[in-house]
């Protein structure tokens, strides 16, 4: 048996120093989306649906760390899998509610005003893209505003459940949740109705900052 310095195994080890994932609070009240987006939708999605996903990467974490422990490697698949889906969904809801404000801006201003511009033509041509991409989604999904720092460009992709259909190395910046679950509930079956409500409350100060701290990202050491 391997034991690290203060006595532990590995794996005893790493279960002191790794913290478990937990549920971000909300910057904003469950009603302070309104009449876009209800309070009640918004409790739901927040305190059960996004729960679960923390959850969900928690308890296969677990699971991962007991594999290693018994040497029994035979559930990898699923288990990768599980925790594709419950990281990318934990991932995506935090910040799908910090690219949320009530006091909602009604589009960029800056760089990246002009980086949309550069990469989609216009504002309205990004934003119809986005909607389109969200609104289209078969299945479960997100419709998404990404950096990719290979070729530094902007990029709208259409997310299936939370982690497939999406380039490598890509930095969300702006994500609409295209669950039936982010919607059913105030908008019934109108899922276009809903991504053009999500308009009204953008922060679009967050996804700037976002945007920001993304251009700094540097995919390849020396590569440019
Ligand atoms: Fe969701």
């Amino acid at each position: 048996m391997i034991v690290v310095p203060n006595g532990n195994t590995p794996n005893e080890a790493l279960e002191e120093t790794m913290k478990p994932y937990v549920l971000p609070d909300l910057g904003y009240d469950y009603s302070a989306l309104e009449p876009h987006y209800s309070a009640r939708v918004l409790e739901l999605h927040h305190d059960k649906h996004h729960q679960a996903y923390v959850d969900g990467v928690n308890a296969t974490l677990d699971k991962l760390a007991a594999a290693r422990a018994s040497e029994d490697l035979s559930a990898i698949v699923g288990l990768e899998k599980t925790l594709a889906f419950n990281l990318s969904g934990h991932v995506l809801h935090t910040l799908f509610w910090t690219n949320l404000a009530p006091d909602g801006n009604d589009r960029p201003a800056g760089d990246l005003a002009a980086a949309i511009d550069e990469h989609f033509g216009s504002f309205d041509a990004c934003r119809k893209q986005l909607s389109s991409a969200a609104s289209s989604v078969q299945g479960s999904g997100w419709g998404a505003l990404t950096w990719e720092p290979l070729g530094e460009r902007l990029f709208i992709e259409q997310i299936y459940d939370h982690q497939g259909n999406v380039g490598q190395g890509g930095v969300p910046l702006l994500v609409i949740d295209a669950w039936e679950h982010a919607y059913y509930l105030q908008y019934e079956n109108r899922r276009a109705d809903y991504v053009a409500a999500i308009w009204n409350v953008i922060d679009w100060t967050d996804v700037a900052n976002r945007f920001d701290h993304a251009r700094g990202r540097v995919l390849i050491p020396g590569n440019r």
